[in-house]
């Protein structure tokens, strides 16, 4: 039985499918988010939780996306209402697509805002604006802030809007290979130039009493962000997937790729972070100051740096792209808009919101927890929901004609018991570390 696409596009290959795919994982999360919550958290014990999160949590998570979208091939909204429907249940299990879909809209405001900053500090980077640490008027004020923002934006849409085969199939499938290269070269020559042994054993010799619920709790939600998941995005780029392709298979190339990319980039940032002798820690500032500051003390620095802003927009734009298309489809469905005026709209409101967080002050951190430590995991447990206790079994069982009854039997194990109660837990701590109710402090204690 084949399942209506409703004339939806579909993939013209499956490499430009998994381009797509590791495009949206491959991001800020990535290059930025992981280095530094590795530094943050005690080195080596959080990649080995990281490790495990992404093969026991995330992993079946991203098969499931990818096997609701495939399903019915309709809007993120319409394949988890109709999954349900199918199952003999309400149509309130749309519930699933429209956290996701708020979600991406959200999440695409301050990743907008960044990754303008990433623009601004390449530019910086390669006019030798960073010499004697001047920003040299790249990125001050509220304007210049705004300026980029918007830039990044446009381009964005501009994808989004020429649709799947000319617009997002085009890019992917050139910017993610150029990625690559650039990605091994900066790694290669970091290794061989920087403190490559303090940087190897930081991310590799084994810390196991670090291991706290603080890191447990930072990589879970490192492996969800990273992975795209809870956001209807993966479900969205499941709707245009051929019958043939075999998604644990795919699923598993795409989380591995992306969990590469992520070592990869500590493997390329730590080298030169002890070479300079900066904390390994510092978060945030590890991309926008430390990184800069070294660079322009490097020979070469100005290309280099150069090299890493780029590297890190293209992650960014392929990242923003899959995020935008969610709500773009989303909105084609609900409004008469076509598929360019959907992206430009949903686009433009995209921008606004995004505007208003340089603006007003606390807007933009309110936004990001929101979306990362609400939004993301409720969507991953709402997806883990639906395909394990709601949707028809045999339904699900159909998205996986390759595998073996074991896996599919592991798979359902795992979506169905221990990723949600992984999840549950991860919200709980999320909200507790924002609100204090103590329980990280208890928890702590007892396990030190
Ligand atoms: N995975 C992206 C990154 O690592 C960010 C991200 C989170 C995302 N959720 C998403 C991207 C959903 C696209 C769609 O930076």
């Amino acid at each position: 039985m084949v399942a209506a696409t409703g004339g939806n596009p579909q993939w013209t290959s499956r490499f430009a499918f998994l381009m797509a795919a590791i495009g949206s994982a491959v991001g800020l999360g990535n290059l930025w988010g992981f280095p530094f919550r590795t530094g943050q958290n005690g080195g080596s014990a959080f990649v080995l939780v990281y490790l495990l999160c992404v093969v026991f949590i995330a992993y079946p998570i991203l098969m499931s996306e990818l096997m609701v979208g495939r399903h019915k091939g309709l809007s993120a909204i319409e394949s988890t209402s109709q999954l349900a429907k199918d199952a003999g249940r309400s149509t309130n299990w749309g519930i699933v697509g429209i956290v996701g879909v708020v979600g991406a809209f959200l999440l695409l405001t301050t990743y907008s805002v960044i990754a303008g900053q990433v623009m601004a500090f390449g530019v910086m980077s390669v006019s030798g604006g960073f010499s004697g640490g001047a920003t040299a008027g790249f990125y001050d004020g509220t304007l210049m802030p705004l300026m980029w923002h918007t830039v990044f934006m446009a381009m964005t849409i501009f994808v989004v809007a020429q649709g799947l085969h000319n617009g997002i199939e085009r890019f992917v499938t050139i910017l993610m290979p150029a990625f690559f290269f650039m990605l091994a070269g900066l790694c290669i020559y970091s290794l061989s130039t920087g403190a490559s042994g303090q940087a190897l054993s930081y991310l590799f010799s084994p810390r196991f009493h670090e291991v706290t619920p603080a890191v447990v709790l930072a990589a879970m939600g490192q492996a969800f962000f990273s992975l795209s998941l809870g956001c209807a995005t993966m479900i969205t780029y499941g709707t245009f997937l051929s019958r043939e392709e075999n998604i644990a298979q795919s699923g598993g190339v795409i989380a591995g790729a992306d969990t590469l990319v992520a070592i990869v980039s500590g493997l390329m940032i730590f080298p030169i972070v002890f070479a300079f002798d900066l904390d390994p820690a510092q978060g945030f500032g590890l991309m926008f100051s430390a990184m800069p500051a070294v660079f322009s003390e490097m020979p070469g620095g100005a290309f280099l740096g150069g090299v890493f802003f780029v590297l890190a927009l293209v992650a960014a734009l392929t990242s923003a792209i899959s995020l935008l298309i969610v709500a773009a489809i989303a909105g084609q469905n609900y409004t008469k808009l076509g598929k360019a005026g959907s992206a430009i709209v949903f686009g433009g409101l995209v921008w606004l919101v995004g505007a208003s967080t340089i603006f007003i002050s606390g807007l933009g951190a309110n936004i990001d927890f929101i979306a990362n430590s609400i939004s993301l995991p409720l969507g991953g447990l709402l997806v883990a929901i639906l395909v394990g206790w709601v949707a028809p079994s045999a339904a699900m069982r159909g998205e996986l004609p390759n595998s073996s009854d074991r896996l599919f039997q592991v798979w359902r194990f795992l979506v169905r018991y221990v990723a949600p109660i992984a999840i549950i837990i991860t919200l709980i701590l999320g909200l507790d570390q924002r609100f204090g109710f103590g329980l990280n402090a208890a928890l702590s204690s007892l396990a030190g």
